[in-house]
């Protein structure tokens, strides 16, 4: 039995079907990373982190005073992570274009221009939040805009709910309409006062984000190298290798580079705090400089196939040679859900056209304790583990028709996790909790 630490007002029992993974998923032994407890109970400490996980019938004398939402035979899981969104695109979803930069032109940054205004984004922060809870994500790795206040108006709203949220101001000084751009040069500072403010406020973590290569100069490209190195336990993101037209731009613009990711490795850029979004169209040697730093590269099925970006090959990532810490993630608003479990369901099929095959395991454990991985978290959330925080998630194998037709059929928890993410989106979602509140109930 777990030692029972202590117990407060708020403390509570969740009880479901518990489904949850262990570190790491062993492509030899898919089923070794998982966990169920049909008749499970979590108990939940005051301060919103798990004290207990078990079967119910063991649940310890101490928390029979708690209050229980128990679920039945609904699945309890820990909520999905989402590596790569961004907030200032929350309702620009399904904009048409001709492509990555043509889109970028067209829509995105005269949407982003709007978050100058402190109201806009803070009433886009509280819109944003609610469209993750109600897809069960409950921690994420976003970009704001250029302007501080997007990147503070996120944070003061993730911060209501003791959510753990990384973002940072977008460092961009090229490429981009007036309104949009900073000077290279003003960025440390504002970006430091940034970082001096949120970074590490209760969950709250900072993330260095330079938008790409062709938004930002070598003299911007540095200040942002320069903060990752003054600030080191902040995560950077960035986008490489999505396009390419966008490959080709770069080419244009850092002649002497090797390659797209030599671009940031000059800046001191590659690390194991960098959050590569795409890496679609990357090269061996890239793939083993990035393997080599550590470095984690995301994968946004919706958005690639969206935008005709290309096929991201998870093989790649996992030639046992170069493994590559890979990542999953919706890319909102290029990506078309905000759905991890629509996002599972892409990148099962972009993988199914170059050879791989995804399984319903890896697939959710890379939605949760992969990616908490990627953010550093891994002992903090991505699992439900007594010391985590209970950011948790029920699903209704049976939210829909069709689900529950096809769930008639299901004889395993593999195949029900597959129907799950082959037809689930957030009808499938139940309830969220971040800290042991409910953040969102069907
Ligand atoms: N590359 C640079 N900016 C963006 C963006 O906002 N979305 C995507 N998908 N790619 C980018
Ligand atoms: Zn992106």
């Amino acid at each position: 039995m777990q030692p029972i630490k202590h117990k407060g007002s708020g403390a509570k029992v969740i009880k479901g079907s518990i489904v949850t993974f262990c570190d790491r998923y062993d492509p030899n032994n898919p089923t070794a990373c998982v966990r169920h407890i049909p008749k499970g109970a979590i108990a939940v400490a005051a301060d919103g982190r798990i004290e207990w996980v078990g079967e119910a019938s063991k649940l310890p004398a101490d928390y029979g005073t708690n209050s229980v939402d128990d679920y039945g035979d609904k699945l309890v899981l820990a909520g999905f992570i989402d590596t790569h969104i961004h907030f200032p695109q929350y309702r620009m979803l399904a904009a048409a274009s001709n492509g990555l930069l043509d889109w970028l032109e067209r829509y995105t940054f005269p949407e982003e221009l709007k978050y100058r205004s402190k109201e806009y984004a803070a009433a886009a922060a509280e819109r944003f939040l609610k469209e993750l809870y109600k897809n069960g994500t409950t921690s994420a790795l976003a970009f704001s805009t250029v302007h501080t206040e997007s990147a503070e108006a996120l944070f003061e709203a993730a911060l209501k709910n003791n959510m753990a949220l990384f973002t940072g101001k977008t460092m961009m000084d090229r490429s981009a309409p007036d309104g949009l751009t900073d000077r290279a040069e003003a960025n440390f500072d504002e970006c430091q006062n940034l970082i001096n403010k949120w970074h590490r406020k209760e969950r709250l973590g900072y993330a260095i984000t330079p938008r790409f290569a062709i938004t930002s100069s070598e003299a911007q490209l540095e200040c942002a190298g320069d903060l990752l190195k003054a600030n080191p336990s902040c995560l950077m993101q960035t986008h490489l290798s999505e396009s390419l037209g966008e490959i080709e731009t770069v080419k244009g613009l850092f002649p002497d580079a090797v390659d797209y990711t030599d671009v940031y490795d000059r800046f001191n850029l590659v690390t194991d705090r960098s959050v590569f979004a795409h890496g679609v169209h990357l090269s061996e040697r890239e793939i083993l400089r990035l393997s080599e730093a550590g470095s984690a590269v995301i994968h946004c099925p919706t958005s690639n196939t969206f935008l005709g970006s290309g096929l991201f090959e998870i093989a790649r990532m996992k030639d046992a040679t170069t493994p590559t810490l890979w990542g999953l993630a919706t890319d909102i608003g290029a990506g078309t859900s905000y759905s991890m479990l629509a996002t599972m369901a892409e990148a099962f099929k972009v993988a199914m056209l170059n050879g791989y095959r995804l399984t319903a395991l890896e697939a959710f454990y890379t939605a949760s304790l992969g990616n908490a991985h990627i953010l550093k978290l891994e002992s903090e959330i991505g699992s439900i583990e007594a010391g985590k925080w209970a950011d948790l998630i029920i699903l209704d194998p049976n939210a829909t028709d069709t689900l529950r037709n096809r769930m008639q059929l299901s004889e395993t928890l593999e195949d029900t996790l597959f129907a799950l993410m082959m037809l689930g989106d957030d009808r499938t979602i139940q309830a969220t909790y971040v800290a042991g509140n409910i953040v969102h109930q069907s």
